[in-house]
């Protein structure tokens, strides 16, 4: 029989609900889930049907069913806490974004996982999207002038009413949203030197923020990125896309997550604006479509130790860029990467 990997899930929340659920059921290949686990006994209780597997009554006990991976999916600012739990009781970990929210949590983690000689993974999905694995492609050998970033997408006062928008579980518009396309921007364009930031709120009350304003240089070519970022846009989400402007022409990546490409060559008469359909694809919200490729990759190199999947402390740039960006706002001035102690408000 061929062998599967297993799954436990802790935390099941919106993103199970609303993404991974289907992925474990129609999209995988060779993994399922074996257990599971939230602290809401309903929660518990529904997903054992639909995953139809056992639901575990304490976290000790479903820590202590032997699986593959432990997939997390609680409150981001607790991410620390339940990955070092699992750790104690070495298991490997899957971690979604972000996999924690300070830059020395994921230094100590990745010491550990390390020591222990255990996988520690985190999703930082929209880095496999067809659009944006072209875009890494072709950008190689582009002049490009510079940058910009923009997030146009939507949550309700109500969202913010749990854990949302609170400093030490999620912070703002930034680390829980904007952070997917930060990533990207270091994805594309590597590590950055620079920041500076101002954030607001302009329709949602939360302790963070709903929109953010930056200014990234990165290190290669002192190239500047602008970014602007925004959860009170109404009704609905309507774009993430960064437009990358080169000598002759102008690189965009569009729709809900970056999940669309177009090029727009710039010339003496006539400009040629061309949808690239074969790396565009549609997707039914922001979630986007490529968990799947995440969890398979994971599989995948399991069994066939085919392409290495990205690891969490691959996205130490993310959260040093993060964090200084938060901290560049609470300290008025220009926040060096190279800086020792990049802390901000953000995380516990
Ligand atoms: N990759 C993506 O596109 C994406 C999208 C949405 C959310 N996320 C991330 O997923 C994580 C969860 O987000 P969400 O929107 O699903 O949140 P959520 O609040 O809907 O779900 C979190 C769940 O964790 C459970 N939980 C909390 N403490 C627990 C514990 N000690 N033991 C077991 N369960 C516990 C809660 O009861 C809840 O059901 C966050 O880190 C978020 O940033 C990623």
């Amino acid at each position: 029989m061929n062998k599967k990997i297993s799954f436990s899930i802790l935390g099941l929340g919106r993103v199970i609900e609303k993404r991974v659920f289907k992925m474990f059921k129609n999209e995988i290949k060779n993994g399922y889930v074996k257990t599971i686990f939230d602290i809401d006994k309903k929660k518990n209780k529904k997903y054992e049907k639909l995953f139809k597997c056992k639901a575990e009554e304490t976290l000790e006990k479903f820590l202590n069913i032997k699986s593959d991976f432990i997939y997390i999916a609680t409150e981001s600012g607790n991410h620390f806490n339940h990955i070092l739990k699992c750790f104690k009781y070495n298991r490997n970990v899957i971690v979604e974004k972000p996999p924690v929210l300070k830059v020395k949590e994921l230094i100590f983690l990745n010491k550990i996982a390390k020591k222990k000689r255990l996988k520690f993974y985190t999703v930082f999905q929209n880095r496999m999207n067809k659009s944006v694995q072209y875009v890494k492609r072709i950008i190689k050998n582009e002049k490009i002038i510079f940058v910009d970033l923009s997030l146009i997408w939507s949550r309700p006062q109500e969202y913010y009413k749990d854990w949302h928008g609170k400093w030490k579980l999620d912070g703002g518009v930034l680390a829980q949203q904007g952070i997917h396309y930060v990533d990207l921007l270091i994805f594309l364009l590597g590590e950055p030197n620079k920041c500076i930031s101002s954030i607001v709120n302009r329709v949602n009350k939360l302790q963070a923020e709903d929109t953010h304003s930056s200014l990234i240089i990165f290190k290669k070519n002192n190239l500047s990125c602008t970014v602007n970022m925004s959860t009170a846009f109404r009704p609905k989400d309507f774009e993430a896309s960064i437009n990358i402007y080169c000598k002759k022409k102008i690189v965009s990546l569009g729709g809900l997550c970056c999940n669309k490409v177009s090029i727009n060559e710039l010339h003496q008469n006539k400009n040629n604006f061309i949808k690239l359909k074969k790396f565009s694809e549609e997707v039914p919200s922001g979630y986007g479509i490529s968990h799947r490729r995440v969890f398979q990759k994971i599989i995948d190199y399991e069994l066939k130790k085919k392409n290495l999947p990205l690891n969490a402390y691959d996205s130490l740039s993310t959260i040093k860029l993060i964090n200084m960006m938060y901290k560049s706002f609470e300290k008025k001035k220009w926040i060096l990467f190279k800086e020792k102690n990049l802390i901000s408000k953000l995380g516990k």
